[in-house]
């Protein structure tokens, strides 16, 4: 029908026609909602830290550091200055902007090393719902962390490293059955690690990675825990005391890394067993630990890395299979532990 039409009139609006068609799919624009959103973020900073692609064309999506679109909607933003490589850097002076939270598609925000980043992180964001993954690096982000981080009901990553923050984890993150994998190393978190962390998790979800090295967290580490399958759990350096053998046990055959160093950590260790099938890297350094060591350990089915230097242990160190550890360091400043790599038993 429309082929019938057209060979009815002139040439011209035959032409005419054409472009008038093709207009639509030639200028793409993205959402007018994105639009608006990305340009009162640019507004939030200084114009000229922006790339020129920002603004130039009516396509969002085709600004730099939008590094994900679909069917016109943004879905990841990145910025990252690189100081790595020294080249003009996108630097963010000022504070994190509400804005972002009209990004109703957004699924990622990368932000890393913008140290004049600083400020909170804005109430807005808990718009968004499709948010999978936050990773906020080596900023001056502070505050608390928003309790309201688990309305993200989509997020399965929050890494807040190197930042500001300050307070105590909010135990409504545990919430949130679709994350996993949490990071928030050297910033000034203070309080107790909430129990419900992790709690809900999804039962499709296999293995939880919690990193919360370098802040000034106190008390227990939650009892809960023994019951979340860690792949990697690292709380070295902070003021955690109490117990931490529910993190340990042969039936645990995703844990790889367990890094609790420099607490104030004290239980006994002589009835602790390890897992043996993944375990890598085991390091209980500086804390007050008693005991012995187990004798299963022979039984891990790789090398691993076993610190336990600066406690109250004693007895012989076990020997044989896969352990064969060399590093007297790794066992050194004890009660009385002995045997190689130490001096002999007497
Ligand atoms: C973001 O933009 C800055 C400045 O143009 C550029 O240096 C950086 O590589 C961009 N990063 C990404 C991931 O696009
Ligand atoms: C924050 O969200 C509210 C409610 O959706 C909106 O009215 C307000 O304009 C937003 N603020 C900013 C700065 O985007
Ligand atoms: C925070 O700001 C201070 C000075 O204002 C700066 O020295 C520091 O490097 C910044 N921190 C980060 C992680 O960028
Ligand atoms: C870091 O957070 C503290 C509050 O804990 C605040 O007083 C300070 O101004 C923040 N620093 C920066 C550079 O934002």
């Amino acid at each position: 029908m429309f082929l019938v039409t057209i060979s009815m009139v002139s040439k011209t609006s035959v032409i005419l026609t054409f472009l008038f068609l093709a207009l639509p799919f030639s200028s793409t624009a993205c959402s007018k909602e994105d639009f608006q959103a990305l340009v009162a973020f640019k507004e939030t900073f200084s114009p000229n830290t922006f790339p020129k692609s920002w603004g130039a064309s009516a396509d969002c999506c085709l600004w730099g550091n939008i590094t994900g679109c679909k069917d016109g909607r943004v879905t990841s933003l990145t910025f990252t200055s690189d100081v790595f490589n020294d080249v003009a850097a996108l630097d963010l002076h000022g504070t994190l902007p509400p804005s972002l939270g009209d990004l109703s598609t957004l699924t990622s925000i990368d932000i890393y090393m913008q140290p004049n980043l600083y400020g909170l992180i804005p109430y807005n964001w808990s718009k968004l719902k499709n948010l999978e993954t936050v990773a906020i690096y080596s900023t001056n982000v502070s505050g608390p962390v928003p309790s309201f981080l688990s309305q993200l009901t989509s997020l399965q990553e929050l890494h807040l490293d190197y930042c500001n923050l300050s307070g105590a984890l909010p135990p409504s993150l545990g919430d949130l059955a679709n994350l996993n994998k949490v990071s928030f190393t050297h910033n000034k978190l203070t309080g107790t690690i909430p129990s419900t962390l992790f709690s809900r998790l999804d039962k499709g979800i296999l293995h939880a990675d919690l990193n919360l090295v370098e802040n000034q967290l106190t008390g227990a580490i939650p009892k809960s825990f023994g019951r979340v399958p860690f792949r990697y759990i690292s709380l070295q350096d902070n003021q955690l005391s109490g117990d931490a053998s529910f993190l340990f046990g042969k039936s645990k055959p995703s844990l790889i890394q367990v890094t609790l160093a420099r607490n104030r950590l004290s239980f006994d260790l002589t009835n602790v067993e390890y897992p043996v099938k993944n375990v890598q890297y085991i390091d209980l350094g500086n804390n007050e630990i008693y005991g012995s060591i187990n004798e299963q350990i022979i039984q891990v089915v790789q090398e691993i890395h076993l610190d336990v230097r600066s406690n109250e242990l004693c007895g012989k160190i076990p020997r044989g299979g896969k352990f064969t550890p060399k590093d007297a360091n790794w066992f050194a400043d004890n009660k009385c532990l002995c045997g190689e790599p130490l001096p002999a038993c007497k």
